[in-house]
């Protein structure tokens, strides 16, 4: 199967089988979103480029290309033998998995409904994996004897950041591209591999849901991050909670590459991680569209009456006042990471949990960038360990550690305008 991405719409399921019956019978065809050919792209530039087609070809990679890494997920991890044994519909949406609603067809839409398509079968993983509807998890479904077989499984940036708005039932909705999946728990997920020793599996069964440790399989520490939004990035040069990167290009190939297990390569000298997977590259042609797309997507508003106006314009007073806030958490994203990133001593949410060495003496820089503030209210826990679970959390630990002397009624003003943002 060749893994070049494809500007082909995502219009195959349409054309799929009109019931269940033949979904499982039947296939739904070759996969033609991969037809199409890779056109050379401009250079990877931090502005969203004012392009909408290529922000189109990067939604479709975001959402669907796995840059061959079902080389990691099925031919080393054998992810595809444990989904067809054990993981079937409630058992996916228990570990987080997402379901697309949209494309679902009306026959499978009302068999779910009716109760005559079982949530405890793994054919019903498989047909839903046929039809691309499980969120960032790519299947090949193929016909063994007369039965739809899942023969290689991949995963693509989706996975962890996107998540569903739950219009159709918990975990089965529209998608909500760029929103971190919080209930998305990797690590259980990873450590139902066959392949891995007992003791790495207890160190992915450590990680608990919304968190992942994209550095553990160099530095095998053990300090899982959380998984960030892929949104309101534009205009921030500086990426990742440590800003290893000045675009994000940078860190999507990182991920890419050395945790997707995508077919390219990544180099960083700072902290001599060096890997190449394949002989082919199947990533680098894709950047200038998968950032153009992330860059694209806005931080989203606080929903109607989330907040007490009154008190977000009072806390506001206080941000760029005596709290001090505004020193480091300015302009128009609420972060100087364009100018300067800061030492682990300024930061609120250091020293880690559970003794783990400084997340930033684990990056390239060794330094924090100052996090982008909009779209808070959405991403519950916060810092890059989530060691604080609120926003009440955030602002008593810089209440504490930068010794602010706010009052109870000045930290709640405080919270009203974060939430605000
Ligand atoms: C297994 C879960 C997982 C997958 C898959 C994944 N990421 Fe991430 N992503 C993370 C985590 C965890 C971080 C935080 C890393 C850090 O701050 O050091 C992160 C960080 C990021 C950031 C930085 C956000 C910021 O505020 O600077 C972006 C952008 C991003 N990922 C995009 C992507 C893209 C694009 C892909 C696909 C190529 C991808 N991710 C795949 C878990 C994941
Ligand atoms: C010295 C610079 C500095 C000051 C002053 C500062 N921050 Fe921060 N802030 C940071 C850095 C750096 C991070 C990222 C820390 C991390 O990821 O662990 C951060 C993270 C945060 C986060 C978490 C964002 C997320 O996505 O998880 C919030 C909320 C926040 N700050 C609010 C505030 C408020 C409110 C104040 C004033 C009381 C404040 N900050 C003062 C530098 C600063």
């Amino acid at each position: 199967m060749t893994q070049s991405m494809s500007i082909a719409p995502h219009r195959r399921r349409l054309l799929c089988a009109a019931f269940l019956a033949s979904l499982l019978a039947a296939g739904c065809g070759d996969d033609s979103r991969r037809a199409g050919p890779v056109t050379p792209e401009p250079p990877v530039s931090p502005q969203p480029p004012d392009d909408s087609e290529l922000i189109a070809q990067g939604q479709e990679v975001f959402r669907f290309d796995t840059f061959g890494d079902e080389t990691q997920w099925t031919d080393t991890l054998r992810m595809h033998e444990v989904i067809a044994a054990a993981v079937d519909p409630i058992t996916a949406l228990s570990v987080g998995l997402k379901v697309d609603a949209e494309a679902l067809p009306a026959e499978v839409v009302a068999g779910i409904q009716d109760g005559s398509i079982s949530l405890t079968s793994t054919d019903t993983t498989i047909a839903l994996l046929k039809l691309d509807a499980v969120v960032g998890v790519r299947g090949t479904v193929e016909n063994i004897n007369g039965k739809d077989t899942l023969t290689r499984v991949g995963i693509t940036c989706a996975l962890c950041h996107s998540t569903v708005d739950d219009s159709f039932a918990p975990g089965i909705g529209k998608r909500l591209d760029g929103w971190p999946n919080r209930d998305l728990n990797p690590g259980a997920i990873i450590a139902l591999s066959p392949a891995l020793t007992a003791e790495q599996k207890a160190v992915y069964n450590s990680w608990g849901p919304g968190k992942y440790d994209p550095r553990f399989n160099f530095d095998h520490l053990n300090g899982p991050q959380v998984i960030p939004p892929a949104y309101g990035l534009a205009g921030i040069h500086s990426v990742t909670s440590t800003g290893d990167g000045e675009d994000l290009a940078y860190w999507n190939r990182y991920v890419g590459v050395t945790q997707m297990g995508g077919h390219g390569s990544f180099t960083e000298p700072r902290t001599g991680v060096s890997v190449v997977n394949g002989n082919d590259d199947l990533i680098s042609a894709v950047l200038p569209a998968l950032q153009a797309y992330q860059l694209s997507i806005p931080a989203p508003p606080p929903p109607d009456g989330s907040f007490d106006v009154a008190a977000a314009a009072r806390g506001e007073a206080l941000f760029m006042g005596v709290a001090r806030c505004s020193t480091c958490h300015s302009g128009p994203e609420f972060t100087d990471a364009n100018t300067r990133l800061h030492s682990p001593d300024e930061v609120a949410s250091e020293p880690e949990p559970d003794g783990v060495p400084s997340y930033a003496s684990r990056s390239a820089t060794k330094m924090y960038r100052t996090a982008p503030l909009k779209g808070l209210w959405q991403h519950p826990p916060y810092f890059h360990n989530g060691t604080a679970a609120t926003l009440e959390d955030v602002v008593l630990a810089y209440n504490t550690k930068h010794a602010l002397g706010l009052g109870a009624g000045e930290m709640a003003d405080l919270v009203q305008y974060l939430k605000s943002l």
